[in-house]
């Protein structure tokens, strides 16, 4: 039998918490019985296991944010949702990208009438629900296509950027999501200016190339003055160092930088190069669904567990 290493197994899922798996089973009868490895826990189960020891699943959302394309955003995107939703938070994704990135790489084909963004902001109350796709257990996807490049000339009053995607947020809350991951394009239109006024944390990926830094400073600045037209409580700002390369020293020095100038924001952990995420891609999965260990996955998850606050619940 091929085991697929990154299930929420009982095994996994005690393996977190430190936990012999028999003797974690023996406190929760959904586990009574079940085999050690080879079958994944539903989410409502390892849900129930983590909010005994402390993890917490209030309402958040998570935008990922940097004017430069092809660092890491739309990976980290999904990587987020995916992995989360393994930790039993009711996950939404919103694609945001005209280009449909994180819809493609989870391999959702949207029919050419499917909603996407541009069609339920201004409504979501009415039409959001029947919008979303569902991708997995606790995995829910808002597709996105070609049609939401209008978004800049169809939100264009302040007003409307304003409230989109917070409008979104409030419907989503309701209709029972705790997390809800957001993947913006790579430019400063009114996807990205609504999902700062709306998000409680804004996170940057960069790596070595000066044009990403460039894009932080950007991104920074631009947050501060859109809360600041807006009246609004900047969200936080996190910066995920996502290519690192250790063979290259100019990794080491970038993030020497980092840590001299955003040294507060900058995420402690890194994610390695890996070619674990062409692959991935190209089959149209996740780093998470591998049999075989990797770095890409290990990265991610120490990721998805630190920005969700597992960790310090463990
Ligand atoms: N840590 C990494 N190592 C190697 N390749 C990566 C890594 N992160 C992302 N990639 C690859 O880089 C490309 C761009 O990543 P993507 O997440 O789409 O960036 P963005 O959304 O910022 O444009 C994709 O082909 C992705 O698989
Ligand atoms: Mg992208």
């Amino acid at each position: 039998m091929s085991v697929n290493r990154y299930l929420m197994t009982l095994t996994g899922l005690a393996e977190i918490l430190r936990r012999r798996p028999r003797m974690l089973a023996r406190d929760y009868e959904q586990l009574d019985g079940l085999p050690l490895v080879g079958k994944s826990l539903d989410p409502a189960t390892v849900r129930q296991v983590l909010t005994d020891i402390g993890v917490d699943y209030g309402f958040r959302s998570i935008a990922h944010v940097n004017l430069r394309g092809g660092i890491g955003k739309t990976t980290a995107a999904i990587t987020l949702a995916w992995r989360a939703a393994s930790y039993g938070f009711k996950t939404c994704l919103l694609d945001l990208d005209p280009q449909g990135s994180a819809t493609l790489a989870l391999g959702v084909t949207p029919d050419d009438d499917a909603a996407t963004f541009i069609d339920v902001w201004n409504d979501p109350d009415e039409l959001l629900e029947e919008a979303l796709v569902p991708v997995k257990d606790h995995l829910a996807l808002l597709p996105s296509a070609l049609e939401n490049s209008l978004l800049d000339s169809a939100m264009a009053r302040p007003a409307a950027q304003k409230q989109a995607v917070a409008a979104t947020l409030r419907r989503l809350r309701e209709l029972g999501y705790d997390l809800v991951v957001i993947d913006c394009p790579p430019s400063l239109g009114a996807a990205v200016i609504s999902s700062v006024c709306a998000v409680d944390t804004v996170v940057v990926p960069v790596w070595s190339d000066p044009f990403s830094i460039k894009g932080l400073e950007l991104a920074r600045q631009e947050i501060s003055q859109i809360c600041e037209t807006f009246g609004l409580q900047s969200p936080a700002v996190k910066v995920l160092y996502s290519r690192y390369d250790r063979r290259e020293a100019i990794s080491d020095k970038t993030l020497e930088q980092l840590r001299g100038r955003f040294r507060e924001a900058l995420l402690p952990l890194r994610i390695r190069v890996s070619s674990e995420f062409s692959k991935a891609l190209a089959e149209g999965r996740t780093v998470f669904e591998a049999r075989r260990k990797n770095g890409a996955a290990d990265d991610y998850d120490a990721y998805v567990r630190h920005i969700l606050h597992i960790d310090s619940a463990l």
